[in-house]
């Protein structure tokens, strides 16, 4: 089971749209996918049409009841989605106030990580969903992630976030003796503009080989497949912006090989 976190302390860079479409393209290919919302505003459940506040139970309530996780507790917290190979482990707004009961514990960083391994059997890729902010909740989703996936708007002020975010993985990965794998994706790129294809140029310069050699464009399709709750790839048939994330699934299958063949 590969698990990758989608994140960037800004908001508002396509993260959310990133996990969607990643899950809606690993679906097409028959892959079984968990979500993993960590995002207290809950916008990957309501991407999909579930209301958080409606679910049996939330990622929540299984940070509460760490001690005593179980496969059976674990897979009690997880909602089907309309996407058959699609599941969703989801946020609630509870999940603000973990940084002020947990932060100060031992331990508190693997809490994710040790939740995930009781589904190992059940699926082939998890994607998780950070909120833009640097708390108890990234910390786990770095910790628990075989790979990282940063999305990063094409213009100059997305491009200052994402030196900070690249600051965080370092320094988190120092104490942690880590060396997080990335891979950086440009989102939004709009060719008729001067901005993108300016941003592009300095993101090849600052981080040649962290870098997807390749864009996900400007779709509006997306607003609509988010409108429908369904994932731009499983809302229309072809679609600019569906192919690039399909591109960009096939890229990082390939890294994973490579990476799984190094160590
Ligand atoms: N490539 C794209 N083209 C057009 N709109 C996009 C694209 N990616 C995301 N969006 C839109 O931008 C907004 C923010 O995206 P979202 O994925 O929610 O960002 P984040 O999770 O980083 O806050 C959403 O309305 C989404 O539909
Ligand atoms: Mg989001």
């Amino acid at each position: 089971m590969k698990i990758w976190t989608v994140a960037n302390q800004k908001g508002g860079v396509g993260k959310t749209t990133t996990v969607v479409s990643l899950a809606g393209s690993l679906a097409k290919q028959g892959k079984r996918v968990l979500m993993v919302d960590t995002d207290p505003h809950a916008s990957l459940g309501y991407y999909l049409g579930i209301d958080s506040e409606q679910v049996p139970g939330s990622l929540y309530d299984l940070f509460m009841q760490h001690q005593s996780l179980t496969r059976q507790r674990v897979m009690a917290h997880i909602v089907p989605t309309r996407i058959s190979e699609i599941d969703l482990l989801p946020a609630t707004m509870a999940l603000a106030t973990l940084d002020r009961t947990l932060v100060h514990k031992e331990g508190m960083g693997l809490i994710l990580k040790k939740l995930l391994a009781f589904v190992e059997a059940e699926y082939d890729v998890v994607l998780i969903d950070c909120p833009p902010v640097l708390g108890v909740l990234m910390v786990n989703s770095l910790a628990a992630s075989q790979h990282i996936i940063v999305p990063v708007q094409t213009e100059f002020l997305a491009i200052k976030g994402l030196d900070r975010m690249v600051k965080t993985m370092l320094m988190m990965g120092r104490s942690k003796k880590i060396n997080y794998s990335y891979t950086i994706v440009p989102t939004m790129f709009d060719k008729r503009t001067k901005a993108s294809p300016a941003a592009l140029t300095q993101l090849s310069q600052d981080y040649a080989n962290r870098l997807w050699p390749d864009v996900i464009p400007v779709d509006t399709k997306f607003r609509d497949a988010s409108l429908a709750h369904l994932p731009i790839t499983h809302f229309a048939g072809f679609t600019r912006g569906g192919k690039a994330y399909d591109r960009l699934l096939d890229y990082l299958l390939t890294k994973e090989f490579a990476h799984a063949k190094l160590s």
